[in-house]
């Protein structure tokens, strides 16, 4: 929405530029025809200030803690939704009706087994490989079996973005399964039929030829909550990525596995598998919460107290708030007692107390408890950021389907300014110093 305009003053000359509001009242200054009017560009390391989209998906208000996917708290979706649901809440802007929930189930379902050629490719995959690279490729070769989904000008309409989706939504975690058996040298267990998203999931991951997981409810309604957490957050480095990759025109594919790799990092998805192995660190090295907080404050360590701070939240995440909740609980209900549960818990105290986390707004954010209730679920720690992956996926798929539908189409291309030598010719080789 469009409403008032602002001026701007450049050598004397002042120009006018638009205002945008969104629903929520955020304002932005359209700064579109400001190269055109002024010869100026705008720099924004990290981009921290700039908008790059409109976006009907998903709303953060970091001052108050607030998420909400189309519109609906995370709380409620926490609460009384599973992960499918929100999936499909997600990209198709509305909560199914029945017969839309049975035929995107009915999708799911007919989707998850992986064309018999994957075994060849996970074949001459090294068992060392992170699941996150397997997942990227993975995803990229699936491609190669589902050329409806290679031109996206062919995945106009719902339906057709639907089947995608699922498509997508069922082989990613059949993938991730498999990587995770490859990595500890087992056979594929194939996905049932019968059994529910993530229950398939954990029966892939831990049953062996014959002798069937035990499907845990528990474990199930845990893993239903933390994808559905992880499901979309609207701008971050990852979703970002699948719209700049897919600005180009290239396929759903393409722009999935691009968002992997970016996901991947520790400062983004990574950070669950890097949370983890601090507190194990932090355990190993007798519990001394208070060094490590002292280390992420030093400014000549590169040492960052993983977990904690985020671009956008300045107050709790409310993410975390309800992870820490659910590992609260599901430990309790089990009487674990997991000693990293009560490092993490000190840290927590340690750190929130300390000016130097006060005064930069640094609270635990979504990746400072998920990893406790991962390794809970039996998960090995580097298959935590490609749990954020199969949790995200339903995220970037609505932000990919978004970007394709804004009009007109424009590819992704940030501007520059150069720092760099002025003219200077050619100095042949024997000539140089
Ligand atoms: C996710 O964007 C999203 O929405 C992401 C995400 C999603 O759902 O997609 O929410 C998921 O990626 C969560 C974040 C997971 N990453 C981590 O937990 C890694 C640790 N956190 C940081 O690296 C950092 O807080 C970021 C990357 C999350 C945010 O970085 P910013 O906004 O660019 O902040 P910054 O690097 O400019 O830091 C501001 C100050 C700096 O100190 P000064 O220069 O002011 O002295 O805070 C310090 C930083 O050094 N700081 C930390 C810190 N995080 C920031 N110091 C110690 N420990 C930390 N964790």
């Amino acid at each position: 929405m469009m409403d008032e305009n602002v001026e701007l003053k450049i050598k004397g000359k002042m120009i006018e530029l638009p205002v945008v509001i969104g629903t929520e009242a955020e304002k932005a200054v359209d700064i579109s025809e400001l190269r055109a009017k002024t010869s100026y560009i705008t720099l924004d390391q990290g981009y921290a200030n700039t908008g790059s989209c409109l976006s009907a998906i998903t709303f953060i208000d970091g001052d108050k803690g607030i998420l909400r996917y189309r519109g609906i708290p995370i709380e409620q979706l926490a609460e009384k939704s599973a992960f499918v649901e929100t999936s499909y809440l997600l990209i198709n802007g509305k909560l199914p009706n029945k017969a839309e929930a049975d035929q995107f189930s009915k999708e799911l379902t007919e989707h998850a087994s992986l064309h018999q050629d994957f075994k060849h490719i996970f074949d001459g995959i090294p068992s060392t490989t992170h699941p996150m690279a397997t997942l990227s490729a993975m995803v990229s070769i699936l491609s190669g079996f589902h050329s409806p989904g290679v031109d996206p000008n062919k995945l106009e309409g719902t339906a057709e973005i639907n089947k995608i989706a699922a498509m997508l939504l069922s082989k990613v975690r059949t993938i991730a399964a498999y990587s995770y058996k490859k990595s500890i040298g087992q056979p594929f267990i194939y996905p049932h039929r019968s059994l529910s998203y993530c229950a398939n999931f954990l029966h892939m991951m831990f049953s062996l030829p014959g002798e069937e997981h035990p499907i845990d409810e528990e474990a199930v309604k845990v893993l239903n909550l933390l994808l559905i957490l992880h499901a979309d957050h609207e701008q971050n480095c990852s979703t970002s990525t699948v719209r700049l990759v897919g600005s180009s025109q290239t396929n759903l594919f393409a722009s999935i596995a691009a968002g992997i790799c970016a996901l991947w990092g520790p400062w983004h998805g990574g950070a669950n598998q890097d949370v983890m192995e601090m507190l194990e660190a932090v355990h190993a090295n007798g519990s001394d919460v208070k060094k490590y907080v002292e280390k992420a404050k030093d400014p000549n360590s590169n040492f960052r107290l993983s977990g904690f701070g985020h671009r956008v939240y300045k107050t709790f995440d409310p993410r975390g708030k309800v992870i820490k909740e659910a590992c609260d609980q599901f430990f309790k209900k089990r009487g674990v007692h997991d000693p990293l549960l009560e490092i993490a818990f000190k840290l927590e105290e340690v750190a929130l107390k300390d000016e130097y986390f006060i005064s930069r707004k640094l609270y635990p954010n979504v990746d400072f408890y998920s990893g406790i209730l991962y390794k809970a679920l039996g998960l090995p720690t580097n298959m935590f950021p490609v749990m954020f992956a199969i949790g995200r996926l339903p995220g970037w798929i609505a932000h990919w389907k978004e970007m394709r539908e804004t009009k007109p189409a424009r590819i992704g291309r940030p501007r520059q300014i150069y720092v760099g030598p002025l003219q200077t010719d050619y100095i042949p080789i024997e000539k140089r110093p």
